[in-house]
């Protein structure tokens, strides 16, 4: 595989997450998020891992952006940590958090890597959590607050934007199955975060697109090929409600389509519950680029006892496909299907792949990590791209997940997506073999 083939304007990037690689909750002025408190629960991460030290990027970031430079990445995607830059959740800015971000931005740009900022990846101030978090009406305000800010402190710099992380992941496993922070399980309240998500994604983009001088603005969408385990009605049906949830629910609003209302008996089950989706102008943005963030495609059959949706996964094991150490499948086909069908919507004017990556049982032997299997990965995966360009299919850029192993949510340290190994007792990195492949590749 050749770089030139990308075109000179591509975006290479590696992504991280403010809450997965800074470490240092307690440095400097930021207050506790939603993250940190949900860790100390018991059971919920595994073998217990917290939210400090992760990669303690807050201090190596230097350092970690080398990394990302030598392996010959041109751009870089990080968050920021809304408790760091707002302790209070609104007001006024930390200096401190302040000073830390702009330290990050400028040495990225000193290294010539443009920088991508992600205005929220799922860490949520607690403080606001207190007061109902994303369930409350009152997360659009305080949004737009937080994003003023930072196109105030950093839009002089930063032209490339990302409003909101995977809607679908942060409302469905925060709110509705209890799985990530905050830990709820509840559907009006999922109900009420995937409404608020969907106006914070139109609002995010007009106060950007406000307040920042030639913005590049975006947001980011998980996406998986749903497929249905056999060609019974019920089977197709089960996999409609899940590609529902999973795909229609965030982008479809933001393009002016409403809510999707088309399966009716999910629907009607919801109204039945006086819980029918609420649509509002505001949640549709016209958007620079749609981040399309793709990890595995899914099977699905009916299952009766699975409450509301009627459905679940047939895992990868019992179907003797290949798949990664979390049990997800690997199917580059499968990535191409759902990024051209998201392309298909019509009126997205540019797709970038915001993330794309896999975990696997990494063995640090003499200095080495020979990840042969991630590379195949990236390699296939890419491969994929480069098809959906010379299709039609505008695509800007693709961002491996992730520099280094870090906090990987209800799987704490011990699900490793990096390209470089971090041993988390020392901190030490080592690249690992696929970072040399991503450096080879990048150098042409
Ligand atoms: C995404 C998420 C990332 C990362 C990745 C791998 O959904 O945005 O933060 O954890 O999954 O699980």
């Amino acid at each position: 595989m050749m770089k030139a083939a990308f075109g000179n304007r591509f975006h290479f990037g590696v992504a991280i997450s403010a809450a997965q690689n800074e470490g240092a909750i307690l440095d400097d002025g930021r207050s506790a998020s939603i993250w940190d408190n949900f860790v100390r629960r018991g059971g919920v991460i595994r073998k217990g891992g917290k939210t400090s030290p992760a990669c303690d990027f807050y201090h190596r970031y230097k350092d970690d952006l080398l990394l990302v430079k030598a392996l010959g990445f041109n751009s870089f995607r990080f968050s920021i940590s809304w408790s760091r830059l707002l302790p209070d959740g609104t007001g006024k800015p930390n200096p401190a958090g302040l000073q830390f971000y702009n330290d990050l931005i400028d040495e990225c740009l000193q290294l010539g890597i443009t920088p991508f900022v992600t205005l929220y990846h799922w860490d949520l101030p607690a403080n606001l959590q207190r007061e109902g978090g994303w369930e409350s009406p009152l997360i659009n305000r305080w949004f737009r607050h937080f994003t003023k800010i930072c196109a105030r402190a950093f839009g002089d710099r930063v032209k490339h934007w990302i409003v909101l992380n995977e809607p679908a992941g942060f409302t469905s496993l925060g709110y509705m199955l209890g799985k990530h922070a905050p830990g709820k399980r509840s559907l009006e309240g999922f109900l009420k975060a995937v409404h608020h998500a969907a106006i914070a994604q139109g609002d995010g983009g007009r106060t950007l697109r406000q307040h920042v001088d030639k913005a590049v603005i975006g947001t980011t969408f998980s996406c998986s090929e749903i497929r249905p385990h056999t060609d019974k009605t019920e089977d197709i049906a089960a996999a409609a409600r899940i590609d529902l949830f999973m795909n229609r629910l965030f982008i479809e609003p933001l393009l002016g389509k409403g809510f999707p209302e088309d399966d009716r008996g999910l629907v009607q089950k919801l109204n039945k519950q006086n819980l029918s989706w609420k649509y509002t102008d505001r949640m549709q943005f016209d958007m620079d680029f749609i981040g399309l963030q793709n990890y595995f495609p899914l099977t699905v059959k009916h299952n009766a006892f699975i409450p509301l949706i009627n459905a679940s996964e047939v895992k990868p094991a019992a179907r003797k496909v290949p798949q990664t150490a979390m049990g997800w499948e690997i199917n580059p086909s499968a990535f191409h299907r759902i990024i051209k069908r998201f392309w298909k919507y019509g009126g997205i004017k540019e797709i970038m792949i915001t993330e794309n990556g896999a975990c696997f049982k990494d063995q640090l032997s003499q200095g080495r990590i020979a990840d042969n299997e991630r590379i195949r990965y990236f390699e296939d995966h890419l491969q994929e791209v480069l098809k959906l360009k010379k299709e039609g299919v505008r695509i800007s850029g693709y961002f491996a997940w992730t520099l280094t192993d870090n906090f990987e949510w209800a799987e704490g340290y011990e699900a490793r997506f990096g390209i470089v190994h971090v041993d988390f007792k020392t901190q030490l990195r080592t690249v690992k073999d696929s970072g040399y492949w991503w450096r080879d590749l990048l150098a042409g």
